[in-house]
């Protein structure tokens, strides 16, 4: 497997470094301690073109040149960052058309960050002189291990400059306007265009907007902003061949800003790799180490299965959450090694040391506003030794038994105005599943229904809205795998029109015909035959005898829909098909009635196991116990993090952890 930080030996481990906002006499001590806790690489320059670029023409880098100089001298690499997600204000006050206009023509001001039009011909010029600029300078500095542009991109902008960008962009994905009027479905309240300067962005319009538009809205503005990293990228690349080049995507939230996949394509492979923040929700409703599997298998599933990293988390508490939510004694140790466990070559947080003044003064960091000696930071150094001992792990990889669908063309379109149902959001859904699925030991990738599913044993399809085609699906499960798809999925193609006959695209291969949808009411149930209830939808749906060859068939029914079906299952080719026709309120009873096999199996729930595996065969179970009860873990092997034998009749501790070099 391809070593992702080759310049950082074994894992990776540090955070957001932020100098500039201290005065030099603190960067010693920073060092020093961040040294004491084995911090091997910071991101820096994040937020500082204000700094290293203060004016037109003006560029200043003497403060950079001396924390790249002072981490070179102290063995500490740096993830060197562009600092293109927060112009300063003489930019925005210089070119004013650069900063945002939201849905309603409201113009943003600056004053926080991330102020930007990703269309503005300035802004593209200016951050690609900057990356310029740093790769020159940079590109065999000692201390440069990888390049880190921008920062969580996910600005999206309504102005005129975005109109023009927009029509570009139909005109390629479309051709003619003709074929835009078919895509969007303009004869639907006389909406046709005659010109194309009649077309411009989704902004607030009188009633529900076309669904069409705001979706190819939607992909047209996470394009623009992967056509903004790819510049960047590529101007470092010029001055910097063959170092890592990243960027922190938010992959991990229902935020869904961007269609992280096609991100992806330009994200793997050669000297670029896969990183992603996560911030967990402390109330709920899925426990919060459930949280962090998710976060990680979806960053996972972007990187296609083989490493990523994280590149943010609190070592605590979240500013934006709107209050203090402390992490308790051991919780952030256990989730970062989670992280690891589902394939992160290392822990990342925001930020080194917690800022006295600024919008984040209250998020938690590394390094708290209480100094080294506090929970926080000595958490932090048991972790920097611990990831020190597993540094054997790197470049190995976890294959995962089960995948979840995500598309994220499909979480848009589903959330569109005008739906069937406010109850039914795909995210959450698809995170109830993982949950699930976590609870029961079943580590899933979150991948992608174009990929190659053929090495899951299981898909599960909870929520897959939009679907040209089965042709993939149909695949999978004729080569023998077990694909489960949830309600209203195959019910859309790309441009949001509806597929006669429901379930459309999905229809001949579940072997289901839908009558009717019959969305519940907020909090309502609907009891089945088979003893357990589904909320939020249900249907009248049959058998589709002509289409299945009579192979499917009903699993349990509604009580009060006669002969029809609520769970169906078919038999196909060398797979099994499973539909479900209500989300069911408790999943267990379903996922009891499928062939899912546990990594390990017989473990309690909130004991976490998760292996990786090198390609030569060494193999490290990651055994997280986050109950309050010792547990016995059934391999052998050594505890990488004590150093001590492990058999099967060792335990493991309540809320603590071992990595087991197995034998
Ligand atoms: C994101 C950003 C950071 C910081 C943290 C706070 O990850 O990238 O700059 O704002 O959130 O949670």
């Amino acid at each position: 497997m391809t070593d992702i930080v080759p310049e950082v030996e074994g894992l990776v481990f540090g955070g957001d470094y932020n100098p500039e906002q201290w005065p030099r006499s603190v960067w010693d001590e920073d060092v020093a301690l961040m040294r004491e806790a084995g911090v091997n690489m910071v991101s820096v320059n994040i937020f500082a073109w204000a700094r290293i670029n203060p004016g037109p023409g003006r560029w200043h880098f003497d403060e950079l040149d001396a924390i790249m100089d002072l981490l070179a001298e102290n063995g500490i690499k740096a993830d060197l960052a562009t600092s293109t997600a927060a112009p300063p204000p003489w930019f925005s006050q210089r070119h004013p058309e650069t900063l945002p206009v939201d849905p309603e023509g409201r113009r943003l001001n600056y004053g926080a960050r991330a102020e930007y039009c990703p269309h503005a011909p300035a802004f593209q010029e200016a951050v690609v002189a900057i990356a310029s600029k740093l790769g020159e300078r940079y590109a065999s500095h000692p201390a440069l291990a990888m390049w880190h542009i921008g920062n969580e991109y996910y600005r999206s902008c309504y102005c005129d400059l975005a109109a023009a960008a927009f029509r570009t962009w139909l005109q390629e994905r479309h051709g003619d306007l003709d074929a835009l009027n078919d895509a969007w479905g303009t004869t639907f309240w006389s909406q046709t265009f005659t010109d194309w300067e009649q077309v411009l962005p989704p902004r607030i319009s009188a009633e529900t907007p076309n669904p069409g538009h705001l979706l190819d809205f939607k992909r047209f503005s996470s394009d623009a902003l992967l056509r903004l990293f790819r510049s960047e990228a590529e101007a470092i690349e010029r001055h910097a061949p063959g170092v890592p080049i990243t960027t922190n995507l938010m992959v991990t939230g229902d935020f869904a800003a961007m269609d992280y996949h096609r991100w992806g394509e330009h994200m793997n492979g050669d000297h670029r790799l896969i990183a992603t923040d996560h911030y967990i929700l402390p109330e709920g409703p899925i426990e919060a180490e459930a949280q962090v599997a998710f976060g990680a298998d979806a960053s996972r599933g972007l990187a296609r299965g083989g490493p990523w990293l994280l590149m943010e988390q609190a070592a605590n508490s979240s500013a934006w959450r709107g209050g203090y939510f402390a992490k308790r004694p051991g919780e952030q140790l256990r989730h970062s090694l989670s992280y690891v466990a589902h394939g992160s070559e290392g822990v990342m947080y925001f930020q080194w040391r917690a800022s006295r003044y600024g919008a984040e003064r209250w998020h938690s960091a590394m390094l708290p506003h209480g100094g080294p000696e506090t929970k926080t930071f000595r958490e932090v150094k048991t972790l920097g030794g611990w990831l020190r001992k597993l540094a054997e792990v790197k470049g190995s990889v976890v294959r995962p038994q089960a995948a979840i669908l995500l598309d994220f063309e499909s979480v848009w379109a589903s959330s569109n105005p005008g739906e069937p149902s406010a109850y039914m959001p795909a995210y959450p859904e698809l995170r109830r599943w993982h949950a699930a699925l976590w609870r029961r030991g079943i580590t899933c990738d979150l991948a992608n229904p174009a990929w190659d599913l053929s090495r899951y044993p299981v898909v599960f399809a909870p929520a897959l809205y939009l679907l040209d085609d089965d042709a993939n699906l149909r695949r999978y499960v004729e080569g023998g795998g077990t694909l489960v798809v949830g309600p209203y999925s195959g019910i859309v193609d790309r441009n949001d029109h509806v597929h006669p006959g429901p379930p459309g695209a999905l229809r001949e291969l579940l072997g289901v015909r839908v009558e009717e949808f019959v969305p519940l009411r907020e909090g309502e149930t609907i009891a089945l035959d088979d003893g357990t209830e589904g909320h939020a939808w249900s249907e009248i749906a049959r058998v589709d005898a002509a289409a299945s060859g009579e192979t499917a068939e009903v699993v349990a029914s509604f009580i009060g829909y006669p002969s029809t079906g609520a769970v169906f299952h078919r038999r196909l080719g060398e797979g099994d098909v499973w539909y479900l026709a209500t989300r069911p309120t408790d999943l267990d009873p379903f996922l009891d009635r499928l062939d899912l096999v546990p990594e390990v199996p017989g473990l309690p729930t909130g004991v976490e196991t998760v292996r990786r595996a090198h390609e030569d065969g060494r193999t490290y179970l990651f055994a997280l116990n986050h109950t309050d009860k010792p547990v016995t873990i059934p391999t052998e092997g050594t505890d990488l993090l004590t150093g001590a034998d492990w058999n099967p009749r060792t335990h493991l501790h309540g809320n603590s952890a071992a990595v087991i070099r197995e034998r």
